[in-house]
């Protein structure tokens, strides 16, 4: 089978990344994968701002897309293909990228191949791990929160989500309530180390209903109440108190991820799979309880686990080359008229 090179391109929140990816001999290789994140750029908003994001991915993505093929060693002539994300995600950030795409599409005469960022996530295992189809993925971030049945590169069977918010945006929101910085997740997670996660009560919505929805909003809103009580019977947010409801917070989302997998999986078996795998990725997959609490799960189940590393966890462009490159090689390819999708469900 012939060598492909492949460039991604990743601009659909508020990472601005580009990398190369190779394949030879059905083995993909990740030659560069080049991330510039905005974290600071938002900091004092609280989140993201799209018209901040998108002007931000407009002035460095040609940057990025620079240093990608530099650490590659190559340039774009020994190109095949030009992926890039086109959705979803912040429409001015993903028309960012696909504009910049098209430009080099139509200068150098390469394939342009449209990329699903969702897939490019539930994609990764093949990367990293050498994953067969069908396997298990939970995606887990700030944005997404959705199992997925990966049963092709272009087949996706979802057997459940969140039906409101995602728990990266909850345990941001969190810590943004006890006064911890952002990102969040990784400030609630120290924090909890100092806490009794049982001395205050938080409900698990959705935990009850068959099924592997989930829901994190009322969560977020039980929290804002508890703290309230905490800083009236204290006078204030005392450190102890901040401890226990960043412990709280953090144990009622294992749990309700915890048994939400089992759901899935169950229904995942059913399928018959031959080597039975299942993934997790996304930002919130960095948590430490979370993975401890889905490798306990996936053993006591006889499931293959992983959890691909962090750098292609979160958001990049490699997953997103990786996941262009099967479309290469099928000979497919877009046109200049690909356009940006906000939605685009899998
Ligand atoms: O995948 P990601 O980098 O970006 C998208 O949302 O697409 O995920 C970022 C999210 C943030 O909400 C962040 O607070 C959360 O992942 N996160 C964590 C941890 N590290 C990052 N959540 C819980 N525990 C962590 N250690
Ligand atoms: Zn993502």
């Amino acid at each position: 089978m012939a060598t492909l090179t492949i460039l991604g391109i990743e601009s659909s929140c508020d990472d601005s990344a580009a990398a190369v990816v190779r394949r030879t001999e059905g083995r993909a290789t990740v030659l560069s994968s080049v991330v510039r994140g905005q974290t600071a750029l938002h900091a004092q908003f609280g989140g993201v701002v799209p018209e901040i994001a998108a002007r931000a991915h407009a002035e460095v993505l040609d940057h990025c897309v620079e240093a990608a093929l530099g650490e590659a060693g190559l340039a774009l002539s020994d190109l095949d293909g030009i992926a890039v994300t086109a959705g979803p995600g912040l429409i001015g950030g993903v028309l960012s990228g696909v504009m910049l795409a098209k430009g080099l599409s139509a200068a150098t005469g390469l394939p342009l191949i449209g990329v699903n960022h969702l897939a490019g996530h539930a994609l990764t295992p093949r990367l990293t791990d050498g994953f067969c189809f069908p396997y298990l993925m939970l995606l887990v971030s700030g944005g997404h929160c959705q199992f997925l049945v990966v049963e092709g590169e272009d087949r996706f069977r979802r057997l459940g989500g969140t039906i409101d918010d995602a728990p990266g945006e909850a345990f941001d929101k969190t810590a943004r309530l006890l006064g911890l910085p952002q990102p969040g997740g990784p400030a609630v997670e120290i924090e909890a180390r100092q806490g009794d996660a049982d001395r205050i009560a938080l409900p698990r919505p959705l935990l009850d209903r068959p099924g592997c929805d989930m829901s994190f909003s009322g969560l977020k809103t039980a929290l804002l109440r508890a703290r309230d009580a905490e800083m009236a019977a204290a006078g204030g947010l005392t450190r102890a108190a901040r401890a226990d409801l960043a412990a709280a917070f953090q144990k009622a989302v294992v749990e309700i991820l915890r048994e939400k997998t089992r759901r899935a999986l169950a229904l995942y078996l059913e399928m018959s799979p031959d080597r039975p795998a299942f993934a997790v990725a996304g930002g919130v997959a960095a948590n430490g309880p979370i993975r401890a609490a889905l490798t306990a799960l996936c053993a006591e189940a006889g499931v293959e686990f992983a959890a691909p590393p962090l750098a292609l966890c979160t958001d990049n462009a490699a997953m997103i080359a990786h996941a262009g490159l099967a479309r290469l090689a099928a000979g497919e390819a877009d046109g200049l008229d690909l356009s940006a999708r906000p939605r685009w469900p899998l």
